[in-house]
């Protein structure tokens, strides 16, 4: 008897407009953002690629789907908002699960007017254990899903102008380690979720993950089954290998990024977690923007049974 989860996974989608942004919006590290957006980003992230994607998703009915991160440019309320209303048409809370990237915290921001907007995306399950939500201590989340636990990071921390760097902390850390065990004890399909990509040289040093040795040395005492991220903006598909486990570690490109480079281009991935037995498998696929085509398409196969299997990460007892 086999139990299959479907997940859908978008990442770096810089959804929200600066069309209508008031100068004073942008007295701080902001002007450097708003002017990359005017001249290169708004050219390279386009609503209508996205639209594509979204559509595809929907097709494809995934039982849940995460972003892993930046959802706007540079952070400002109204882009929250922006965000927001894409939220509530791409599907419901219970179903979407979101981090929050560098570009939403670009500078140190106002909660009220930003991430509690998101609040219903971010949230844990178990207010009881993670009763408060203010700022990044609604980090790490934790969402349950049939067999499936979503554990979610931020990483978002503002930086200096030319750095797009990323922490999680050591409350995080320290949080996410009981997480881990828990959910492990009860024999649940582990999910870390952060934006920034958890193994050095992944992304050049100015994007890292500064406490990417931290983050490594509680996986390896807790163990995870699969962790997926974004901010790299193209396909990623590495592992984590420690002394007990072997963690696939994935990324996907900008869900909205208009690129003929196959791995740079829209792309987003489903993943079926397949529980059969004592073991679990993934079987993962990718789905991009087809320039000929205008709309999205499997990219090459599926991954087959035999590739599956070395993605098996947790042998049951
Ligand atoms: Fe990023």
């Amino acid at each position: 008897m086999s139990e299959i989860f479907t997940i859908a996974q978008l990442s770096d989608p810089h959804l929200s407009s600066l069309a209508n942004v008031k100068m004073k919006d942008l007295l701080s590290k902001r002007v450097l953002g708003y002017l990359s957006w005017r001249l290169n980003r708004r050219a390279k992230y386009r609503p209508e690629i996205l639209a594509d994607l979204v559509e595809d998703i929907k097709f494809q009915q995934p039982d849940h789907i995460v972003i892993t991160g930046d959802l706007t440019h540079i952070g400002l309320p109204q882009e929250f908002q922006e965000v927001k209303d894409w939220l509530d048409a791409l599907g419901a809370p219970a179903k979407v699960t979101i981090i929050p990237g560098n570009h939403d915290m670009y500078v140190e921001t106002d909660w009220e007017s930003t991430f509690a907007l998101w609040y219903s995306y971010m949230s844990s399950d178990i207010a009881e254990v993670f009763r408060s939500c203010v700022r990044q201590s609604c980090f790490p989340s934790l969402r349950i899903r049939n067999s499936i636990a979503f554990i979610g990071l931020s990483t978002a921390r503002p930086s200096a102008p030319f750095l797009a760097v990323g922490s999680i902390g050591p409350s995080q850390l320290q949080a996410l380690e009981r997480v881990l065990v828990e959910m492990g004890e009860r024999r649940l399909f582990r999910i870390i979720l952060l934006h920034h990509p958890p193994i050095f040289g992944t992304v050049p040093w100015r994007k890292r993950l500064i406490d990417h040795a931290s983050f490594r040395s509680v996986v390896e005492r807790c163990g995870a089954e699969l962790v997926l991220h974004g901010h790299a903006h193209c396909t990623s598909i590495r592992e984590m290998v420690t002394k007990n486990h072997v963690i696939p570690v994935i990324g996907v490109p900008a869900a909205s990024a208009r690129s003929q480079h196959p791995n740079r281009g829209a792309q987003y991935n489903l993943y079926r977690i397949i529980r059969q037995a004592s073991t679990w498998s993934i079987q993962f696929s990718v789905r991009g923007y087809s320039h000929a085509e205008k709309r999205f398409i499997g990219f090459g196969a599926p991954v087959e049974i035999e590739q599956a299997v070395k993605f098996r990460v947790k042998e049951l007892p």
